[in-house]
């Protein structure tokens, strides 16, 4: 079997957490959902985490917490999911792409200045591998417009500090399968204010008021009765997926700091190959989850074939969204158009052993050995006309 990208690191604890689950009689939203609930949002340092199906359903959620809706614009960098921009385009609002720092493929600060109009409604930074954006600064660039974070990448990430999610006015987590925080599917908005709160544990569940738990739990009498004051969606998370999320909230801490000490074994084994740009390391500012570690190379795709060829599974992180057709296909901007040719995610997951490990810092040098040194790959510079790109069909 390949040495996967991503793999989830699941143990017995959350096995027996689930048949513990399904032998309890209630699957569906429940007293699982609500505690972990009450320890996410212990964790990231907030008032309330509303635990929804995914980050997508978040982030969607988040835009309706702020009445987005058509004619706002919100910004959102180009190296990141589509679910970034795609939560704009369901409120039918205008997605606005930025460009990225070419370091830490984070949103450039400067452009997202430029691209602030009177009709921007939010911001939507990505946290991207997982290392916090530049907060503080884009705070001060962004004044009174809500910022939402993406915090899909970066469960267990501190800026300055504080777990990222917190100090803005809403953070959006994904726990799908191959997360930091692993439940199959799952996510979390992390909040302060109360009646987003409430809003939004209504808007999760189409809009009702109260759920079916906390009605059987409750009221004695009139049990079976709610109001509907507003449509929501059904995208709450159920009490099977929560109890795997509590045990991963426990062995989080465990699971991230062996991401980092896989991060640091790939960077010290790089830093030989001076043409290779490593991802930047933490310091006391900006602490990363090392959800990807992504390698800046060249010759990428030659370099992802000899991986594949020795059974070690590489992924690209990501083609710039505004280039698929949904959006446009139009070059516009050149750091993410040209960093997008040179980016390779190698494997990271926790429960990588030492040899594979080793097999993967092989593979690379490998490569780069038995194709010359370094003077032979010059890092491309910025494309003064970048292409647009076309899309293989499928067979
Ligand atoms: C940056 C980013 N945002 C949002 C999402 C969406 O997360 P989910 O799959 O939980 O909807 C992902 C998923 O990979 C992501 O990488």
């Amino acid at each position: 079997m390949a040495i996967q990208v991503f793999k989830p690191s699941m143990t017995e604890e959350e096995v027996n957490a689930v048949a513990e689950v399904l032998r309890s009689g209630w699957i569906g939203l429940g007293p699982k959902t609500a505690e972990f609930e009450k320890k996410f949002a212990a964790y990231v340092g907030t008032k309330h985490a509303v635990a929804v199906n995914s980050c997508t359903a978040a982030l969607d959620l988040a835009l309706k917490l702020l009445d987005v809706n058509h004619g706002h614009e919100v910004i959102v960098p180009t190296m990141t999911f589509v679910s970034t921009a795609h939560c704009v385009a369901y409120r039918l609002a205008t997605p606005v792409f930025v460009d990225v720092d070419p370091h830490t493929l984070c949103m450039d600060m400067e452009d997202v200045r430029r691209k602030i109009t009177g009709r921007t409604r939010a911001i939507i930074p990505v946290h991207y591998a997982g290392r916090p954006v530049d907060l503080d600064a884009l705070k001060e660039i962004a004044g009174d417009i809500p910022i939402i974070e993406d915090c899909a990448h970066a469960t267990g990430a501190r800026y300055k500090g504080q777990h990222v999610g917190s100090t803005t006015d809403i953070g959006c987590f994904s726990f799908q399968a191959v997360k930091n925080l692993a439940m199959g599917d799952g996510g979390a908005l992390t909040l302060n204010d109360d009646l987003w709160q409430q809003r939004c544990k209504r808007l999760r569940w189409l809009g009702i008021d109260k759920g079916t738990w906390d009605r059987t739990a409750a009221d004695k009498s009139y049990w079976w009765q709610y109001a509907v004051e507003e449509v929501g969606l059904k995208c709450h998370l159920n009490d099977i997926a929560a109890a795997i999320g509590l045990v991963q909230l426990r062995r989080l801490q465990d699971l991230n700091g062996k991401r980092k000490e896989i991060a640091r074994r790939y960077t010290e084994a790089f830093s030989k190959f001076d043409f290779l740009e490593t991802p930047v390391e933490d310091d006391a500012t900006f602490q990363s989850a090392w959800h990807i570690y992504c390698l800046k190379a060249p010759q990428r795709d030659d370099l992802c074939t000899h991986m594949a060829e020795r059974g070690i599974a590489t992924g690209v992180h990501y083609t710039p969204i505004h280039l698929y057709s949904c959006y446009g296909n139009k070059p516009q901007l050149p750091q993410a158009e040209s960093l997008f040719t040179r980016i390779v995610s190698l494997p990271m997951f926790p429960d990588i052993s030492d040899s594979e490990i080793e097999q993967v810092i092989d593979g690379v040098s490998g490569f780069y050995s038995a194709n010359g040194s370094g003077t032979i790959f010059p890092m491309p510079k910025v494309a003064d006309e970048p292409a647009t790109i076309e899309f293989k069909k499928a067979a």
